[in-house]
């Protein structure tokens, strides 16, 4: 996390948010479900697209307080292989708005640092699409801050099913013998191999689900749900959610020191959650 001043400035709205954190129990990777454009715009009485295209400014500021916080990673939802069944201008503008923010971004992703990797099936996405995608790897490649993933024609189980084919056929090749393949060799070739599991997961709209998005990855994410629609998620929006976090007690499957003093012996099967 960078001095306080450079985070929020002194009188800024962020600046009490920021104060509160705990630098040492931050995150290191952030998943978020971006929902709720089409309803932003419904709401104002404007076309779908508008949403999303005012979700552009949401993921800017996002990503800024990302930076800014030193946050390892942030992954965002932004086009799942569902969201090919929207209308097709639907399709065209979001594909269009990605192109568009990844052209106005690259200087600002190269001053702060940030790599640029997008996770889902990038080979059937347009050629256009792909260019800017490629181009926009290859320029933030060496940079060292945050990493930004940014999912798109995304699968949480297409990703675990490429994983499973690819196991059976070097298994078949006699490339690896069977009992190579446990949680950290599934891991290790997941679209995610390189960062860490999220930590926390976000999603707005009120809508309570995980979508398909990183089924494996979440095993044991926080998940913080808030009603706020994509394109009104601020800074201080970032900055509750993170707090919220921070306010809670990871386990893994055990049980806190407080529950162990109390309740285990050696021995003990319980389990926790
Ligand atoms: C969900 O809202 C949002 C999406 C399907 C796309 C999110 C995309 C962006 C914010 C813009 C492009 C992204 C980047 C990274 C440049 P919804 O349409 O499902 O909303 P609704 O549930 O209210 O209909």
């Amino acid at each position: 996390m960078r001095h306080l001043d450079d985070i929020a400035g002194p009188g800024s709205p962020e600046r009490a948010l920021v104060e509160r954190l705990d630098p040492s129990r931050l995150p290191k990777h952030v998943a978020i479900i971006m929902d709720g454009n089409g309803r932003w715009a419904n709401a104002r009485h404007l076309p779908r697209v508008e949403g999303h295209r005012a979700g552009i400014q949401a993921v800017r500021q996002t990503v800024e307080m990302i930076a800014r916080l030193e946050i390892g990673v942030v992954t965002l939802y932004a086009f799942s292989t569902e969201n090919w069944k929207r209308p097709r201008h639907e399709v065209v503008t979001l594909m269009g708005l990605l192109k568009h923010y990844l052209r106005s971004e690259l200087a600002t992703m190269l001053e702060n640092n940030l790599r640029f990797v997008p996770i889902g099936r990038i080979e059937q996405l347009d050629p256009s699409v792909r260019r800017e995608l490629e181009r926009t790897v290859e320029a933030t490649a060496r940079c060292t801050g945050s990493t930004i993933q940014i999912a798109l024609n995304y699968s949480g189980r297409q990703e675990i099913t490429d994983v499973v084919r690819r196991a059976v056929i070097a298994a078949r090749a006699g490339e690896i013998e069977p009992d190579v393949i446990d949680e950290t060799w599934i891991s290790q070739h997941l679209s995610t191999a390189r960062v860490p599991d999220p930590d926390l997961l976000i999603r707005t709209s009120g809508e309570q689900r995980i979508s398909n998005f990183l089924l494996w990855q979440l095993a044991y994410s926080e998940i913080y749900f808030t009603p706020v629609l994509w394109p009104d998620f601020s800074k201080i929006e970032l900055l509750n959610a993170l707090l919220d976090y921070q306010r809670r007690e990871r386990r893994f499957g055990g049980l806190s020191d407080e529950g162990r003093s109390l309740f285990t012996a050696p021995g003990d099967l319980s389990a926790g959650s």
